[in-house]
């Protein structure tokens, strides 16, 4: 603003100096007040872990980070929002089970996990087929668990692995072809009609028809509580070694991973993973959640370190290659419908609002550790619901490699 020339006006009067000041003031404050001019959205850098989605490190380490699924969390809306965005395989949580599918005989119900699955593919998820057989007679249909003619059952087996496999062979290659074989807090075979009806050898029966329904498909098999019920992880690891003993076409071990709470595991679950390894197994963390009580002020911060000790656990071991949450948001987890569980448990990785909780940060900083520490290798994630590419038999982990830090502390 320049000078008057009089007198009167050669001087700038005090209101102009005055209002000159004001005038500046506000353009500098509004200025500093502006909103920053917009970053070009930066892609994900691991060493500052926040600008990466849990999906993008996982697909830099080659592994799966997985979520479960049910229909109407996959139409659009902040779940499948969610799913899509931060993971990269997905597990239909009830739909793909025998009391879905087939709940009376030769009346099938592919419906539900029909959507599953094409909501997956088409955000490029990766699907654990789960699960072929449940060894657990409450999750039977009653049909089934009304037969007791060996060869009947081995006849409706065939038929319902063939049906299931058959549908969605071609966007599932990973099957949890039986669920918990052991007796859920024992280390004794479950008490399934399939093991009276069949005898001790009805497991390798059912991947053997599993393996004729698909062979390129990954057979897994899928364990509660062997970090937990003690003696577990002994017996099913002698199950899964008399199976490979027996040349069953056995690819992968799922270790579920309920936790009872943000306390432990000790370092032994590393071991444990490793047990499997050792057997030239792919490993998965296959349902992961770990309750809380959202009273205790230090409860997400324990619940934070409990996921960073489990996740860890199977960023030491290669041949481990997938964790999965069972569940996503706050909102819905199973263990809140359970009479003995005092709900809200509030077990996942993001709150009832799908906002990040502690334990999602602490995955996310691992990860990115992981990736920062990782020796150079594919972005690819690992055999995907539309690839092709499964092992034939007995085989070494199905992603890249990669050497892993020992995070667990
Ligand atoms: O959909 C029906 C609904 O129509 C009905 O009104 C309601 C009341 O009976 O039941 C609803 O079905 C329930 C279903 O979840 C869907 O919410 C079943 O009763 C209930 O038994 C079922 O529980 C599931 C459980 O497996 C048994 O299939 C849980 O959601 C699911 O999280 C849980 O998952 C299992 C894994 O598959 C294997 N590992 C253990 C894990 C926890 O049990």
């Amino acid at each position: 603003m320049n000078g008057a020339t009089t007198g009167a006006t050669t001087r700038t009067s005090l209101f102009d100096r005055v209002r000159a000041a004001v005038v500046a003031l506000v353009v500098v404050t509004g200025w500093l007040a502006a909103p920053a001019p917009a970053v070009a959205a930066a892609g994900c850098d691991p060493a500052r872990p926040d600008t990466c989605t849990l999906r993008e490190l996982a697909d830099r380490l080659g592994m799966r980070i997985g979520a479960t699924a049910e229909p109407p969390e996959v139409v659009p809306g902040p779940y499948r929002d969610t799913l899509l965005r931060e993971f990269n395989a997905v597990t239909p949580e009830n739909a793909m089970k025998w009391y879905t599918v087939q709940s009376t005989r030769g009346v099938w119900n592919f419906g539900p996990a029909d959507a599953v699955v094409d909501a997956a593919v088409a955000g490029g998820l990766s699907v654990r087929g789960h699960t072929l057989v449940w060894a657990q007679d409450t999750y039977t249909p009653e049909w089934v668990k009304a037969i007791d003619d060996p060869d009947e059952l081995r006849a409706v087996l065939e038929e319902h692995i063939g049906a299931v496999m058959g549908r969605y062979g071609d966007r599932v290659h990973r099957w949890d072809v039986v669920n918990e074989p052991l007796a859920s807090l024992g280390t004794t075979p479950s008490d399934s009609v399939f093991a009276r009806v069949l005898g001790p050898d009805w497991v390798a029966e059912v991947f053997a028809l599993a393996h004729a329904a698909d062979p390129d498909a990954e057979l897994w098999i899928n364990e509660f509580g062997t970090d937990v019920v003690p003696g577990k992880h002994e017996a099913f690891l002698v199950l899964v070694e008399d199976l490979l003993d027996a040349g069953v076409p056995l690819h992968g071990v799922g270790l579920q991973t309920h936790r009872p709470s943000v306390r432990g595991p000790s370092t032994a679950f590393q071991d444990q993973l490793q047990d499997y390894a050792d057997l030239g197994l792919a490993v998965a963390i296959t349902e992961l959640d770990i309750p809380t009580d959202p009273a205790d002020p230090d409860a997400f911060a324990d619940q934070a370190d409990a996921y960073r000790r489990i996740v860890g656990a199977c960023l030491a071991v290669p041949a481990c290659e997938e964790v999965t949450t069972w569940g996503l948001t706050d909102a819905s987890t199973w263990l809140d419908h359970l009479f003995y569980m005092e709900p809200p448990t509030c077990p996942l990785l993001f709150d009832e609002d799908y906002e990040p909780k502690p334990a999602y940060d602490a995955v996310q900083d691992l990860l990115a550790e992981a990736v920062l520490a990782r020796a150079p290798t594919s972005t690819s994630t690992p055999t995907s619901s539309t690839s092709t590419s499964a092992p034939a038999g007995p085989a070494a982990p199905a992603v890249a490699v990669v050497a892993r830090p020992d995070f667990t502390g």
